[in-house]
């Protein structure tokens, strides 16, 4: 009688303990079938912002900000192309130059990407169009990423969402 009370202790204690070191809701990152602007947000919090800041405005002379620029608001294919794989070099954004380090996330999910750069497309005064995880996964599968990440002036040039199953490439080479 008397194990089995401690037992029951120990596992009501166990128990307790673990209820407490499960994360609340509000720092679990939301399911990807949430408004994607919303999950995105999440995956900036947890995965841009101690470089870019919250309200995307970087940090002077060392992480260039997220406000408009052609970076942010132009090609999709050159921003997935960024985050999937990672930049390099000198680049001018916003009149400032900045040469760093941009680190390659090819380890999040298609969705989480997708979502990250809608949000960023979508937030800190940019306005245009959304990115799907589709174009994320085909810029993937094109699997063109230098090791290392890219050279900024040859990201620049790297535009364009490639076709995943073009129509002759089955029998052209
Ligand atoms: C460790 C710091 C760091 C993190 C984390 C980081 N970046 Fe960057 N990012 C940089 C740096 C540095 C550059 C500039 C690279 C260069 O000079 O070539 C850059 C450049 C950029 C640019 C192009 C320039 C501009 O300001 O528009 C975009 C867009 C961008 N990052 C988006 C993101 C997104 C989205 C995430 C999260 C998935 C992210 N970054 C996470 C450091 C970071």
């Amino acid at each position: 009688m008397a194990r089995f009370l401690i037992h029951g202790f120990v596992l009501f204690v166990t128990a307790g303990w673990l209820a407490g070191c499960t994360p609340s809701d509000s720092e679990r990152p939301a399911s990807p079938t949430d408004d994607p602007v919303v999950y995105g947000e999440r995956v900036y919090a947890l995965r841009c912002q101690t470089c870019h800041q919250a309200d995307g405005s970087g940090v002077r002379g060392a992480f260039p900000p997220l406000k408009p620029n052609n970076w942010v608001q132009g090609d999709r294919g050159r921003l997935i192309r960024l985050v999937l794989h990672g930049m390099g070099g000198e680049i001018e954004v916003r009149g400032e130059r900045y040469q760093g380090v941009m680190p390659a996330f090819g380890y999040l999910s298609n969705d989480e990407i997708a979502a990250v750069l809608t949000y960023v497309r979508q937030s800190f005064g940019n306005d245009t169009t959304s990115v799907s995880p589709e174009q994320v996964a085909a810029v993937r599968a094109a699997n063109e990423g230098p090791r290392g990440g890219w050279l900024a002036d040859d990201l620049w040039d790297a535009t364009g969402i490639p076709e995943t199953a073009p129509p002759d490439s089955a029998t052209a080479r």
